[in-house]
C-alpha cells in the first residue's frame, strides 16, 4: 500500500458537524471514512444532506468487508444528524470505486463534465 499521511485538521475534527471513523484490526489502523453534514444553499427544499469525503480500506485487508462496514457506522452518524441523504464524488476513472459504491446502495445522479483549456493542454504536455 502506498503510505499516505493524512494531517487531519484537529480543530475540524471537533466539529459536531464532522466525523472521522476508524477501523482497526491488531491495534492498527486498516481503515478510515472521513465525511460531514454539508448545509446546502437555501433555495434548495432539503437543508442539510451527509457528504462523504473520504475512504480508504489498506490494500492487505481489502475485499472483507472493512469499507461496507465503514460507510454502515457513517451511516449510523448521519441517521442521528437527521440527514435524509448522503452523498459522495467518485472519480470516474476508478472503476473498483464506482462499483464499490453501487454496491454499497449508492446510485448516480450527476456526472462532472470537463474540457481543458489550451492553459492546461500546454502545461501537461
Ligand atoms: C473502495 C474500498 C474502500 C473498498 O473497501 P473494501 O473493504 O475492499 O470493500 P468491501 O469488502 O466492504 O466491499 C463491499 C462491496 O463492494 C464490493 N467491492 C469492493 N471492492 C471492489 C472492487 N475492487 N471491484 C468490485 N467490487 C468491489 C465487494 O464485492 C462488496 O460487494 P458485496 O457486498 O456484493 O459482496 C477499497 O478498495 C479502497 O480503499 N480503495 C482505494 C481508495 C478508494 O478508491 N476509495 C473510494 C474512492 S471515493
Amino acid at each position: 500500500m502506498q503510505v499516505g499521511i493524512y494531517r487531519f485538521n484537529k480543530q475540524n475534527l471537533k466539529r459536531k458537524d464532522v466525523k472521522l471513523l476508524v477501523a482497526v484490526k491488531n491495534r492498527t489502523i486498516i481503515g478510515y471514512i472521513l465525511g460531514q453534514v454539508h448545509r446546502r444553499p437555501r433555495f434548495f427544499k432539503t437543508k442539510r444532506c451527509g457528504f462523504i469525503g473520504e475512504l480508504a480500506v489498506t490494500e492487505k485487508e481489502r475485499g472483507k468487508g472493512i469499507g461496507k462496514l465503514l460507510v454502515d457506522a457513517f451511516f449510523d452518524w448521519a441517521r442521528q444528524k437527521g440527514v435524509p441523504y448522503v452523498t459522495l464524488f467518485v472519480d470516474y476513472r476508478n472503476r473498483a470505486g464506482r462499483d464499490f459504491w453501487r454496491k454499497t446502495g449508492f446510485e448516480t445522479l450527476m456526472l462532472e463534465q470537463r474540457k481543458l483549456t489550451d492553459c492546461a493542454r500546454h502545461r501537461s504536455s
